[in-house]
Protein backbone atom coordinates (compact mmCIF):
# COMPACT_ATOMS: atom_id res chain seq x y z
CA UNK A 1 0.00 0.00 0.00
CA UNK A 2 2.75 2.17 1.03
CA UNK A 3 4.16 1.70 -2.65
CA UNK A 4 0.60 2.49 -4.09
CA UNK A 5 0.63 5.75 -2.20
CA UNK A 6 4.25 6.39 -3.44
CA UNK A 7 3.53 5.81 -7.03
CA UNK A 8 0.24 8.42 -6.55
CA UNK A 9 2.54 10.73 -5.09
CA UNK A 10 5.11 10.74 -7.59
CA UNK A 11 2.54 10.50 -10.60
CA UNK A 12 0.68 13.18 -9.01
CA UNK A 13 3.43 15.48 -8.91
CA UNK A 14 4.77 15.46 -12.67
CA UNK A 15 1.43 15.79 -13.87
CA UNK A 16 1.15 18.77 -12.25
CA UNK A 17 4.05 20.30 -12.96
CA UNK A 18 3.36 19.93 -16.52
CA UNK A 19 -0.08 21.23 -16.28
CA UNK A 20 -0.45 24.16 -18.94
CA UNK A 21 -3.40 25.75 -17.57
CA UNK A 22 -5.25 26.53 -14.42
CA UNK A 23 -8.04 24.95 -15.71
CA UNK A 24 -5.73 21.38 -16.70
CA UNK A 25 -4.50 21.64 -13.06
CA UNK A 26 -7.93 21.62 -11.65
CA UNK A 27 -8.80 18.42 -13.62
CA UNK A 28 -5.59 16.84 -12.39
CA UNK A 29 -5.93 17.96 -8.68
CA UNK A 30 -9.43 16.42 -9.18
CA UNK A 31 -8.28 12.79 -10.49
CA UNK A 32 -5.85 12.35 -7.89
CA UNK A 33 -7.34 14.03 -4.76
CA UNK A 34 -11.16 14.52 -6.03
CA UNK A 35 -14.19 12.80 -4.23
CA UNK A 36 -13.59 9.53 -6.57
CA UNK A 37 -9.68 10.37 -6.39
CA UNK A 38 -6.82 7.94 -6.49
CA UNK A 39 -5.54 8.77 -3.50
CA UNK A 40 -9.01 9.31 -1.86
CA UNK A 41 -9.96 6.00 -3.31
CA UNK A 42 -6.40 4.39 -1.77
CA UNK A 43 -7.23 5.91 2.17
CA UNK A 44 -10.86 4.26 2.04
CA UNK A 45 -9.00 1.09 1.73
CA UNK A 46 -7.20 1.89 4.78
CA UNK A 47 -9.87 0.31 7.19
CA UNK A 48 -8.56 -2.95 6.31
CA UNK A 49 -5.37 -2.89 7.10
CA UNK A 50 -4.57 -4.81 10.92
CA UNK A 51 -3.77 -1.94 13.83
CA UNK A 52 0.19 -2.26 13.52
CA UNK A 53 0.28 -0.85 9.86
CA UNK A 54 -2.57 1.30 10.26
CA UNK A 55 -0.47 3.92 11.96
CA UNK A 56 2.73 3.86 9.60
CA UNK A 57 0.84 4.04 6.62
CA UNK A 58 -1.32 6.70 7.65
CA UNK A 59 1.93 8.90 8.03
CA UNK A 60 3.27 8.16 4.39
CA UNK A 61 -0.82 8.71 3.11
CA UNK A 62 -0.30 12.72 5.28
CA UNK A 63 2.97 12.84 3.94
CA UNK A 64 2.14 11.89 0.13
CA UNK A 65 -1.51 14.44 0.74
CA UNK A 66 1.00 17.32 2.40
CA UNK A 67 3.49 16.44 -1.12
CA UNK A 68 0.88 17.08 -3.20
CA UNK A 69 -0.77 20.09 -2.07
CA UNK A 70 2.25 21.65 -2.16
CA UNK A 71 2.90 21.14 -5.46
CA UNK A 72 -0.78 22.64 -6.77
CA UNK A 73 -0.09 25.49 -4.29
CA UNK A 74 3.57 25.98 -6.25
CA UNK A 75 1.97 25.59 -9.58
CA UNK A 76 -0.75 27.78 -9.55
CA UNK A 77 0.97 30.57 -8.52
CA UNK A 78 2.68 30.25 -11.44
CA UNK A 79 -0.06 29.74 -13.56
CA UNK A 80 -1.55 32.63 -12.18
CA UNK A 81 1.03 34.84 -13.18
CA UNK A 82 1.31 33.49 -16.46
CA UNK A 83 -2.10 33.98 -17.54
CA UNK A 84 -1.86 37.77 -16.08
CA UNK A 85 1.25 37.94 -18.71
CA UNK A 86 -0.57 36.45 -20.99
CA UNK A 87 -3.38 38.81 -20.65
CA UNK A 88 -1.13 41.93 -20.54
CA UNK A 89 0.67 40.99 -23.36
CA UNK A 90 -3.26 40.23 -25.42
CA UNK A 91 -4.62 43.41 -24.14
CA UNK A 92 -1.79 45.69 -24.54
CA UNK A 93 -1.91 47.17 -21.16
CA UNK A 94 1.42 48.93 -20.00
CA UNK A 95 1.74 48.98 -16.37
CA UNK A 96 4.35 51.43 -16.89
CA UNK A 97 2.45 54.14 -17.97
CA UNK A 98 1.21 56.73 -15.25
CA UNK A 99 -2.16 56.66 -13.68
CA UNK A 100 -5.31 58.32 -13.74
CA UNK A 101 -4.83 61.28 -11.81
CA UNK A 102 -7.94 61.34 -9.57
CA UNK A 103 -9.23 65.46 -9.16
CA UNK A 104 -9.75 66.62 -6.21
CA UNK A 105 -13.37 68.53 -5.85
CA UNK A 106 -13.98 71.90 -4.15
CA UNK A 107 -16.85 73.80 -3.56
CA UNK A 108 -19.10 75.65 -5.41
CA UNK A 109 -19.10 79.53 -5.43
CA UNK A 110 -22.77 79.43 -4.41
CA UNK A 111 -22.00 77.30 -1.29
CA UNK A 112 -19.17 79.34 -0.14
CA UNK A 113 -20.84 82.33 -0.54
CA UNK A 114 -24.25 80.95 1.05
CA UNK A 115 -22.03 79.15 3.95
CA UNK A 116 -20.38 82.24 4.77
CA UNK A 117 -23.99 84.16 5.03
CA UNK A 118 -25.20 81.37 7.19
CA UNK A 119 -22.33 81.24 9.24
CA UNK A 120 -22.55 85.33 9.80
CA UNK A 121 -26.17 84.97 10.86
CA UNK A 122 -25.29 82.16 13.34
CA UNK A 123 -23.01 83.89 15.04
CA UNK A 124 -25.82 86.44 15.85
CA UNK A 125 -27.86 83.84 17.71
CA UNK A 126 -30.08 82.86 14.53
CA UNK A 127 -30.64 79.41 13.83
CA UNK A 128 -31.32 77.88 10.26
CA UNK A 129 -34.85 76.68 9.44
CA UNK A 130 -35.71 75.73 6.17
CA UNK A 131 -39.15 74.36 4.28
CA UNK A 132 -40.69 72.67 0.87
CA UNK A 133 -39.66 73.67 -2.16
CA UNK A 134 -43.19 72.43 -3.91
CA UNK A 135 -45.14 74.55 -1.86
CA UNK A 136 -48.79 75.67 -1.40
CA UNK A 137 -50.37 78.64 -2.67
CA UNK A 138 -51.18 79.41 0.58
CA UNK A 139 -47.93 79.49 2.13
CA UNK A 140 -46.34 81.05 -0.77
CA UNK A 141 -48.61 83.71 -1.14
CA UNK A 142 -52.00 83.81 0.52
CA UNK A 143 -50.39 83.76 4.15
CA UNK A 144 -47.90 86.57 3.26
CA UNK A 145 -50.82 88.88 2.52
CA UNK A 146 -51.16 87.76 -1.08
CA UNK A 147 -54.49 86.69 -1.67
CA UNK A 148 -55.49 85.45 -5.33
CA UNK A 149 -55.67 88.93 -7.05
CA UNK A 150 -53.50 90.88 -6.02
CA UNK A 151 -51.60 92.68 -8.21
CA UNK A 152 -48.23 91.95 -6.48
CA UNK A 153 -47.90 88.81 -7.31
CA UNK A 154 -47.16 89.36 -10.54
CA UNK A 155 -43.75 90.47 -9.21
CA UNK A 156 -43.39 87.04 -8.99
CA UNK A 157 -43.95 84.77 -12.36
CA UNK A 158 -44.78 81.61 -10.74
CA UNK A 159 -44.14 78.04 -12.12
CA UNK A 160 -48.01 76.39 -10.64
CA UNK A 161 -48.32 72.82 -10.30
CA UNK A 162 -51.80 73.10 -9.92
CA UNK A 163 -54.25 75.48 -8.27
CA UNK A 164 -53.10 74.97 -5.00
CA UNK A 165 -49.39 73.96 -5.48
CA UNK A 166 -46.56 75.60 -7.24
CA UNK A 167 -42.35 76.07 -6.70
CA UNK A 168 -42.00 78.26 -4.49
CA UNK A 169 -40.73 82.15 -5.52
CA UNK A 170 -39.15 82.83 -2.32
CA UNK A 171 -37.86 81.15 0.83
CA UNK A 172 -40.41 83.85 3.02
CA UNK A 173 -43.16 80.93 3.19
CA UNK A 174 -40.57 79.58 5.73
CA UNK A 175 -41.20 82.47 8.07
CA UNK A 176 -45.03 81.45 8.64
CA UNK A 177 -44.36 77.60 8.62
CA UNK A 178 -41.52 78.67 11.28
CA UNK A 179 -43.83 80.91 13.61
CA UNK A 180 -46.64 78.77 13.19
CA UNK A 181 -44.67 75.66 14.64
CA UNK A 182 -42.82 78.13 17.47
CA UNK A 183 -45.77 79.99 18.61
CA UNK A 184 -45.86 81.62 21.14
CA UNK A 185 -42.52 80.70 21.81
CA UNK A 186 -40.07 83.73 21.54
CA UNK A 187 -37.65 85.07 20.06
CA UNK A 188 -37.72 83.79 16.80
CA UNK A 189 -34.39 83.82 15.04
CA UNK A 190 -34.14 82.15 12.27
CA UNK A 191 -32.29 82.31 8.65
CA UNK A 192 -33.35 79.92 6.15
CA UNK A 193 -30.98 78.92 2.70
CA UNK A 194 -32.95 77.52 0.01
CA UNK A 195 -33.78 76.94 -3.69
CA UNK A 196 -36.15 79.05 -5.47
CA UNK A 197 -38.06 79.41 -8.92
CA UNK A 198 -39.43 81.80 -11.05
CA UNK A 199 -40.08 82.11 -14.80
CA UNK A 200 -37.17 84.42 -15.34
CA UNK A 201 -34.16 83.39 -17.70
CA UNK A 202 -31.51 85.97 -18.82
CA UNK A 203 -27.86 87.15 -17.96
CA UNK A 204 -29.00 87.98 -14.49
CA UNK A 205 -32.38 86.03 -14.10
CA UNK A 206 -31.88 82.28 -13.81
CA UNK A 207 -35.55 79.98 -13.59
CA UNK A 208 -33.73 78.49 -10.53
CA UNK A 209 -32.04 80.57 -7.91
CA UNK A 210 -30.90 80.71 -4.36
CA UNK A 211 -32.17 82.50 -1.63
CA UNK A 212 -31.25 83.35 2.05
CA UNK A 213 -34.10 84.78 3.98
CA UNK A 214 -33.92 86.28 7.70
CA UNK A 215 -36.26 86.55 10.41
CA UNK A 216 -36.42 87.76 13.68
CA UNK A 217 -39.36 88.14 16.07
CA UNK A 218 -39.68 89.40 19.48
CA UNK A 219 -41.31 92.35 21.59
CA UNK A 220 -39.74 95.92 20.86
CA UNK A 221 -38.05 94.69 17.87
CA UNK A 222 -37.98 97.79 15.61
CA UNK A 223 -36.40 99.28 12.53
CA UNK A 224 -33.27 99.55 14.15
CA UNK A 225 -32.48 96.74 14.68
CA UNK A 226 -32.81 95.84 10.88
CA UNK A 227 -30.97 98.65 9.93
CA UNK A 228 -27.97 97.67 12.81
CA UNK A 229 -28.29 93.78 11.93
CA UNK A 230 -28.27 94.39 7.85
CA UNK A 231 -25.45 97.16 8.05
CA UNK A 232 -23.54 94.78 10.12
CA UNK A 233 -24.25 92.21 7.23
CA UNK A 234 -23.05 94.33 4.63
CA UNK A 235 -19.62 95.27 5.86
CA UNK A 236 -18.50 91.97 6.85
CA UNK A 237 -19.38 90.11 3.52
CA UNK A 238 -18.37 93.27 1.46
CA UNK A 239 -15.29 94.91 3.81
CA UNK A 240 -15.66 97.22 6.51
CA UNK A 241 -16.18 100.43 4.25
CA UNK A 242 -19.25 99.45 2.53
CA UNK A 243 -21.94 101.47 2.82
CA UNK A 244 -25.74 100.54 3.12
CA UNK A 245 -28.88 102.40 1.77
CA UNK A 246 -32.21 101.90 2.55
CA UNK A 247 -34.65 102.28 0.18
CA UNK A 248 -38.59 102.38 0.65
CA UNK A 249 -40.30 99.88 -1.17
CA UNK A 250 -43.00 97.56 -0.97
CA UNK A 251 -43.71 94.15 0.04
CA UNK A 252 -47.49 92.72 0.68
CA UNK A 253 -45.52 91.03 3.77
CA UNK A 254 -43.27 93.88 5.37
CA UNK A 255 -44.70 97.60 6.69
CA UNK A 256 -42.62 99.14 6.04
CA UNK A 257 -40.42 97.80 3.37
CA UNK A 258 -37.41 98.44 2.10
CA UNK A 259 -34.74 97.63 -0.48
CA UNK A 260 -31.27 97.97 0.52
CA UNK A 261 -28.38 99.03 -1.32
CA UNK A 262 -24.41 98.81 -0.96
CA UNK A 263 -22.04 101.38 -1.80
CA UNK A 264 -20.82 99.86 -4.94
CA UNK A 265 -18.04 97.10 -4.51
CA UNK A 266 -16.70 98.41 -8.02
CA UNK A 267 -15.88 102.17 -7.37
CA UNK A 268 -16.84 102.68 -4.22
CA UNK A 269 -19.71 105.23 -4.89
CA UNK A 270 -18.47 107.08 -7.28
CA UNK A 271 -20.22 105.60 -10.02
CA UNK A 272 -18.79 102.79 -13.07
CA UNK A 273 -20.97 101.15 -15.36
CA UNK A 274 -21.33 97.70 -12.83
CA UNK A 275 -23.48 100.48 -11.01
CA UNK A 276 -25.21 101.90 -13.95
CA UNK A 277 -23.22 105.27 -12.48
CA UNK A 278 -25.43 105.71 -9.28
CA UNK A 279 -22.60 104.19 -6.50
CA UNK A 280 -24.84 101.61 -5.47
CA UNK A 281 -26.31 98.34 -5.91
CA UNK A 282 -29.49 96.92 -4.64
CA UNK A 283 -28.73 93.56 -2.50
CA UNK A 284 -31.99 92.33 -0.83
CA UNK A 285 -35.25 93.24 0.27
CA UNK A 286 -36.56 93.61 3.94
CA UNK A 287 -38.83 95.16 5.86
CA UNK A 288 -41.09 94.76 9.98
CA UNK A 289 -43.02 91.97 9.56
CA UNK A 290 -46.53 92.63 8.32
CA UNK A 291 -49.25 92.31 11.57
CA UNK A 292 -51.12 90.27 9.44
CA UNK A 293 -48.37 88.24 8.79
CA UNK A 294 -47.38 87.62 12.58
CA UNK A 295 -51.43 87.03 13.28
CA UNK A 296 -52.35 84.08 10.75
CA UNK A 297 -48.95 82.74 12.25
CA UNK A 298 -50.06 82.99 16.12
CA UNK A 299 -48.22 85.56 17.23
CA UNK A 300 -50.22 88.44 19.22
CA UNK A 301 -49.04 91.65 17.16
CA UNK A 302 -49.91 94.08 19.56
CA UNK A 303 -47.38 92.26 21.81
CA UNK A 304 -44.66 91.82 19.37
CA UNK A 305 -42.79 92.48 16.29
CA UNK A 306 -40.00 91.39 13.77
CA UNK A 307 -38.43 92.06 10.82
CA UNK A 308 -37.30 90.03 7.68
CA UNK A 309 -35.49 90.30 5.17
CA UNK A 310 -34.65 87.89 1.87
CA UNK A 311 -31.62 88.11 -0.51
CA UNK A 312 -30.54 86.51 -3.86
CA UNK A 313 -27.14 84.56 -3.06
CA UNK A 314 -26.14 84.35 -7.07
CA UNK A 315 -26.73 88.29 -7.05
CA UNK A 316 -24.31 88.23 -3.51
CA UNK A 317 -21.72 86.00 -5.28
CA UNK A 318 -21.97 88.36 -8.57
CA UNK A 319 -20.76 91.19 -6.89
CA UNK A 320 -18.31 89.44 -4.72
CA UNK A 321 -16.38 87.97 -6.99
CA UNK A 322 -17.52 90.44 -10.36
CA UNK A 323 -19.24 87.92 -12.05
CA UNK A 324 -20.80 89.61 -14.98
CA UNK A 325 -23.11 86.63 -16.26
CA UNK A 326 -25.17 84.43 -13.90
CA UNK A 327 -25.11 81.48 -15.98
CA UNK A 328 -21.48 80.92 -15.51
CA UNK A 329 -23.09 79.49 -12.29
CA UNK A 330 -24.37 76.97 -13.59
CA UNK A 331 -22.57 75.57 -16.48
CA UNK A 332 -20.14 73.74 -14.15
CA UNK A 333 -17.16 74.75 -16.36
CA UNK A 334 -14.10 73.43 -14.63
CA UNK A 335 -12.41 76.12 -16.03
CA UNK A 336 -14.62 79.05 -14.34
CA UNK A 337 -15.21 76.86 -10.77
CA UNK A 338 -11.47 75.85 -10.19
CA UNK A 339 -10.94 79.76 -9.73
CA UNK A 340 -12.61 79.38 -6.30
N1 LIG B 1 -39.41 87.48 -0.47
C1 LIG B 1 -38.98 88.72 -1.08
C2 LIG B 1 -38.55 88.43 -2.51
O1 LIG B 1 -38.19 87.32 -2.80
C3 LIG B 1 -37.84 89.35 -0.32
C4 LIG B 1 -38.22 89.76 1.07
C5 LIG B 1 -38.07 88.89 2.13
C6 LIG B 1 -38.72 91.03 1.30
C7 LIG B 1 -38.43 89.28 3.40
C8 LIG B 1 -39.09 91.43 2.56
C9 LIG B 1 -38.92 90.55 3.60
O2 LIG B 1 -38.55 89.28 -3.35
Amino acid sequence: MEEKLRIIEKDARQAMASAGSLEELNEIRLKYLGKKGELTQVLRGMGALSAEERPRIGQVANEVRASIDQELAARTTVLKELAIGQRLKEEGIDVTLPGVPVLRGGRHPLSIVSEEIQTFFLGLGYSIADGPEIETDYYNFEALNLPKDHPARDMQDTFFINNQTLLRTHTSPVQVRTMEKMAPELPVKIIVPGKVYRRDDDATHSPMFSQVEGLAVDRRITFSDLKGTLDLFAREMFGPKTKTRFRPSYFPFTEPSAEVDISCVMCGGKGCRVCSHTGWLEILGSGMVHPQVLEVSGYNSEQVTGFAFGMGVERITMLKYGIDDLRVLFDNDLRFLQQF
